[in-house]
């Protein structure tokens, strides 16, 4: 039976199981203790406990990862991993709510490319450009650096990036025809009609329609790749979302529903969902991050090989309209409140050196964040996703970067659910974005009082 966080070595749940669960459910349930070994040092004083939060380890590399670091540093440094839940808004508020109460225990912190600019206006974690030095911030993909810096000052080191990424079903493409992956989405529509009637696949396509971030960034590429926006790129106190380009977008997202190419379900999927759905060989095409590639393909958990999947750009509206991806990616952040910096930063170059990064992306097919890795013929051949999905992450495009960017993405993701589940049309999403996030902009950049916001 196929069975997820085995290797990992909790209770083996079964796939099933853990969807009743449900992902969110399961994290904030497991509270790990330590993984490491603990005891006093040669020197007799015991070790600094750090604790790293992070979301579930799927792929099981990031618990091994721990271990070794408490092997290497037995007696000094001694890492608990703390699960937090795989929904990054669940993660978010279980952090803010900590912080608000004084800081919390958690010393090292991953978090979503979104966080910093919140984060570090609200002085929650701390500034590592003393630490973070310019040379080696030269390493990595300028963009994952960008993301980390607010107001000059870079907050967080880039640890894995994520681009959305088409997944698609080669071999049943190739049955029924297709030699190419669809490039526009009504293509993809047709492709996904003639491989079900050929193949009796039961889905056409998958994708995250939940009311959360993944379901803002879903319905932020269809407006993105039919040449919409939701802030003027020249001038981002411009609310654009109103515009048509964005109404054909979500207009495509909608009728991928209401034409029966994704099942009513997706309104209600994650991550998770949908690459087990397309793991378990039910679905000709996957909208989903690099990761899910390492974990649909799992000969533990799915039915379908890495030989049976293609990858590729996303669709877009018609032929000449540029392709866009949602970027992703998660970062380490020290909290400001923690008294470990040093252990603090030992663990968190240790995460991201370069060898950390390629046992992450050749078992759990995480995109580092280092550009060397991306000349690395190991890494090359044994991930192709690197390969497979490069002209993704090439067209990725962040999410606004706004101190204020929870507000806009809490209003985002209501509406883009309430579209999905068909219960509001296009227009009224564009309408009621285009007023909200108006509203937000005009109450400037800097957040509310957080603690003002506690209900
Ligand atoms: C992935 C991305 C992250 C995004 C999240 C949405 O984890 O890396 O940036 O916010 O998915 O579910």
């Amino acid at each position: 039976m196929a069975t997820l966080g085995n290797r990992a070595g909790r209770r083996a749940l079964s796939r099933r199981e853990f969807l009743r669960l449900g992902a969110g459910g399961l994290a904030s349930a497991v509270l790990l203790g330590g993984v490491g070994c603990s005891g006093e040092g040669q020197s007799g004083m015991a070790p600094v406990r750090l604790t790293f939060s992070h979301g579930p380890d799927e792929s099981g590399t990031f618990r091994q990862q721990v271990e070794e670091f408490n092997r290497l540093h037995a007696g000094e440094i001694e890492v608990r991993y703390r699960e937090m839940p795989a929904d990054t808004g669940q993660y978010y508020e279980q952090l803010r709510t900590e912080f608000q109460a004084g800081g919390g225990e958690i010393d090292v912190i991953s978090g979503d490319v979104t966080w910093p600019a919140r984060f570090a206006a609200q002085g929650w974690i701390s500034d590592l450009s003393e630490f973070f030095t310019r040379g080696a911030r030269e390493q990595y993909l300028p963009y994952t650096i960008e993301s980390n810096t607010y107001e000059d000052a870079v907050y967080g080191v880039p640890w894995f990036t994520d681009a959305g990424m088409l997944y698609y079903r080669k071999d049943l493409l190739e049955d029924s025809g297709f030699s190419d992956p669809p490039g526009t989405w009504d293509e993809l529509k047709e492709q996904a009609r003639k491989v079900q009637r050929d193949s009796g696949t039961q889905y056409g396509f998958v994708f995250q329609g939940a009311d959360y971030e993944g379901g803002v960034v879903n319905g932020l590429e269809y407006v993105w790749t039919s040449g919409g926006d939701v802030l003027d790129p020249r001038d981002p106190d411009e609310v654009v979302v109103g515009s048509e380009q964005a109404l054909e977008g979500l207009r495509t997202e909608q009728s991928m529903v209401t034409d029966g190419v994704a099942p009513k379900a997706v309104s209600s999927y994650k991550e998770l969902e949908s690459y087990t759905v397309f793991g378990d060989g039910d679905a000709v095409f996957m909208r989903n991050w690099p990761f899910a590639y390492a974990l649909s393909t799992d000969p533990t958990q799915s039915r379908i090989r890495p030989e049976q999947v293609g990858i590729v750009t996303l669709p877009v509206i018609a032929e000449g309209v540029r392709t866009y991806s949602g970027l992703g990616g998660w970062n380490l952040f020290i909290n400001t409140a923690s008294g470990n910096r040093d252990a603090a930063w030992t663990f968190i170059q240790y995460l991201s050196a370069p060898e950390q990064q390629r046992t992450r992306a050749l078992r759990g097919s995480y995109l580092p964040t280092l550009e060397t890795l991306y000349e690395d013929d190991e890494v090359l051949e044994t991930v192709p996703i690197l390969a497979l999905g490069r002209e993704a992450i090439q067209s990725a495009r962040p999410r606004p970067s706004s101190p204020s960017y929870p507000e806009m993405s809490l209003k985002m993701s209501e509406q883009f659910n309430a579209l999905v589940r068909g219960v509001s049309s296009p227009e009224q999403v564009t309408s009621t974005l285009q007023a909200e996030i108006a509203n937000i902009v005009e109450q400037g950049g800097e957040p509310r009082s957080e603690v003002e916001s506690i209900p």
